[in-house]
């Protein structure tokens, strides 16, 4: 029994109308039938989380929205709670994204209290966590992004911290076409798992950590050999049917 099963998640962030959503679901499952030996999500638009719930709830890909607040009702004007991802059949949702730090100010108070809230509605929260070129250059980005996991984590029980999903996802690394080099990866997955120890001991070898990050069909085999990153978290190259298939092929 491997310890970790290997996720493969795909962020499709604000892309897609239904027709297009309705689409893919339908194409990309046909393509992935066969695939039992790594877990599959698709992190949607809420706009589009109902079709997926259609196409997808009976079948293996997990469906997963890419926020939400951390309340489960109330005067929230724009929000959307744990509990109504439920109802969209959802199993997983992206929390902390850079994207949400940088342009919705989203501060790891936030994100922690959202973590908190996904795992009390029984969402896996994908929690990303990552550095910018500057913290990169400087020599800092280790520090940085253990801080990250441990101000964002600090309040989970060892049994609460083993439902979460990491995602390391360097700033510089997102939607530029410049992957970290497998070893960068590695060195950054590994060091996250050794905060996680620190945090809840031995069960940090049970926590999936992935690498987010211009991940596509042609690199993901380099950096699933890594002995720290159980999967990916995929951005652009999620949002064609032949290329993601290809990708979740090429994990394997
Ligand atoms: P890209 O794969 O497009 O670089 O995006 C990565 C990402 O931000 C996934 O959450």
């Amino acid at each position: 029994m491997p310890l970790r099963r290997p996720l493969l998640a795909g962020n499709w962030k604000m892309h897609k109308t239904i027709p297009e959503a309705r689409d893919f679901a339908v194409n990309f499952l046909e393509k992935v039938e066969n695939v039992t030996d790594i877990d599959m999500v698709i992190c949607a638009p809420f706009t589009v989380l109902s079709v997926l719930k259609e196409e997808l709830e009976e079948s293996i890909i997990h469906i997963g929205a890419q926020n939400m607040y951390y309340e489960t009702k109330g005067a929230f004007t724009g929000e959307i709670s744990p509990l109504m991802l439920q109802d969209m059949a959802c199993t997983c949702v992206i929390i902390g994204h850079s994207e949400r730090r940088e342009y919705f100010k989203e501060d790891d108070e936030l994100i922690a209290k959202k973590i908190k809230a996904a795992l009390e509605m029984s969402l896996t929260p994908i929690l990303c966590v990552g550095e910018n070129l500057a913290f990169r250059e400087d020599g800092k980005a280790l520090a940085f992004v253990r801080g990250q996991v441990e101000k964002d984590l600090m309040e989970l029980s060892p049994s609460e911290l083993q439902k979460v999903v990491i995602a390391y996802e360097p700033i510089w690394a997102i939607g530029t076409g410049k992957t970290a080099s497998a070893q960068d990866a590695q060195e950054m997955c590994s060091a996250i798992r050794s905060t996680l120890s620190g945090i809840a001991g031995s069960v940090a070898q049970q926590i999936r950590i992935l690498y987010g990050g211009s991940v596509k069909s042609g690199n993901i085999a380099e950096l699933m050999a890594q002995p720290d990153i159980d999967g990916a978290l995929v951005g652009g190259a999620s949002l064609e049917v032949q290329e993601f298939a290809q990708l979740i092929q090429n994990a394997r």
